[in-house]
């Protein structure tokens, strides 16, 4: 009787989640799980482009690897009863250093898209970019969210398209620009170039058997309107509602000739801060630093472009002691965790900034799988920094990590 009473009291049932998205959420615990359930729901090309990186994926692996490199050096008895995760970036105050970086075709993740994101971000009050390869438009983004907005700029050899994108931008109350500096050319991503994957993705035999494994995301993306570029529908390649090779695309219609010059150009267009996303070296950021420019991310577009680019925690450090405090450094490429934004902060970056992250969660589980992919960003970098013993971001210093042997 005494051990059926003790039994009684640790066999507890859980009541039975009735919404298959909570029921789904309830079991991610990490960005690896939402890639899992991601990988399971999507079609296997769509997960690939959004997955994948350029040639043998090294700098892609390296960028989260690195990560691991560093140990914490964590401080105790310090009162850590309330945690400030608040910073400046850009000039504004944020609630915690984190942004989403601009990714293209976020539709083909959910159909939502750029909407749902922009949305989750608003309500943690962090910074969402929408790339020019948007399938959201300015407006349309702009309409859902008043909260910190960037546009994300590539350089189409017809700059009229520019600046008219620039004004629609400043018209829809966007803050700052990214200049995306590392994509003259599309990097060679072999994941598709073995499946001949185009954007939109193709509606074909093989698309029509993978979607009968894959029902959620076939029902959504056929009841949903087609996806198209749009903030680009006047670019005489086409404005993507017909299936386009993306290499052939980029490399067709990007200006290759793009200089420190256009850099200056676009500050003559533009008020608000201008931030070059994709420096990889120290003397380019010393050129940025020179150039006037606002911020730089330092990136290499999530391992897409140019592949054995450095790892991007790697370069925090020396580019701090070169142009920390002079111009704001955004940390875009591999942070998986909480602790990888102290990490990064603690190296000298303003902030971190994630693309994967959020499009696996929207994969996963639409806008509640976003809300949830926040969360865990912003309650790991609370618990980081009370577990390292400290209370305030100003405290993330390099005393605080260090390489380990
Ligand atoms: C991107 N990225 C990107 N960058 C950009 O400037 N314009 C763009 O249109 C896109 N599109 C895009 C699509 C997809 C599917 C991915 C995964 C990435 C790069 C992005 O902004 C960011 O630099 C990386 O995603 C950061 O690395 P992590 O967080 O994915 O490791
Ligand atoms: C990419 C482009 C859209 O990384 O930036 O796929």
């Amino acid at each position: 009787m005494g051990m059926f009473n003790t039994f009684r009291s640790v066999v507890q049932f859980r009541e039975f989640e009735r919404s298959p998205v909570k029921r789904r959420l309830s079991g991610i615990a990490d960005v690896d799980d939402f890639r899992a359930v991601a990988k399971r729901r999507l079609p296997a090309g769509v997960f690939d482009y959004i997955d994948g990186g350029a040639e043998d994926e090294r700098s892609l692996v390296r960028n989260v690897t690195a990560f691991g490199d560093l140990e914490f050096r964590p401080r105790i008895l310090n009162d850590v009863s309330r945690v400030d995760t608040s910073t400046t970036l850009l000039g504004k105050r944020v609630p915690m250093p984190l942004a989403l970086s601009p990714t293209g075709f976020t539709r083909i993740a959910n159909s939502q898209g750029e909407l749902a994101v922009a949305r989750a971000a608003q309500r943690k009050g962090i910074p969402y970019s929408l790339s020019t390869m948007g399938t959201r438009s300015i407006e349309d983004v702009a309409a859902v969210c008043s909260g910190t907005k960037w546009y994300q700029v590539y350089t189409w050899k017809d700059r009229g398209l520019v600046k008219e994108m620039v004004s629609r931008a400043e018209m829809s109350g966007y803050e700052a620009l990214l200049l995306t500096v590392d994509t003259a050319v599309l990097g060679r991503r072999e994941r598709d170039v073995r499946r001949g994957y185009t954007l939109p993705p193709k509606i074909g035999l093989d698309t029509i058997i993978d979607g009968a494994v894959h029902p959620g995301w076939t029902l959504d993306f056929l009841r949903n309107d087609p996806i198209t570029f749009a903030n680009v529908s006047s670019a005489e390649g086409g404005d993507g509602s017909s299936a386009v090779n993306l290499s052939q695309y980029i490399n067709s219609q990007f200006d290759q000739a793009l200089s420190w010059d256009d850099v200056d150009w676009l500050r003559s267009i533009w008020n608000g801060p201008v931030v070059l996303k994709g420096i990889q070296t120290v003397a380019d950021a010393e050129l940025a630093a020179q150039s006037g420019v606002e911020g730089i991310m330092l990136s290499n577009h999530g391992g897409r472009q140019l592949d054995d680019a450095p790892a991007i925690v790697e370069l925090i450090a020396p580019v701090a002691q070169a142009v920390g405090g002079r111009i704001d450094i955004i940390c875009d490429g591999g942070v998986r965790r909480g602790s990888d934004i102290v990490k990064a902060v603690s190296l000298g970056a303003t902030a971190c900034s994630i693309g994967r992250p959020y499009l696996y969660a929207l994969g996963a589980a639409g806008e509640a799988g976003v809300d949830q992919l926040l969360d865990f960003f912003e309650s790991g970098l609370t618990r980081t920094m009370q577990l390292c013993g400290v209370n305030a971001i100003d405290q993330l210093t390099s005393e605080l990590v260090s390489w380990k042997r």
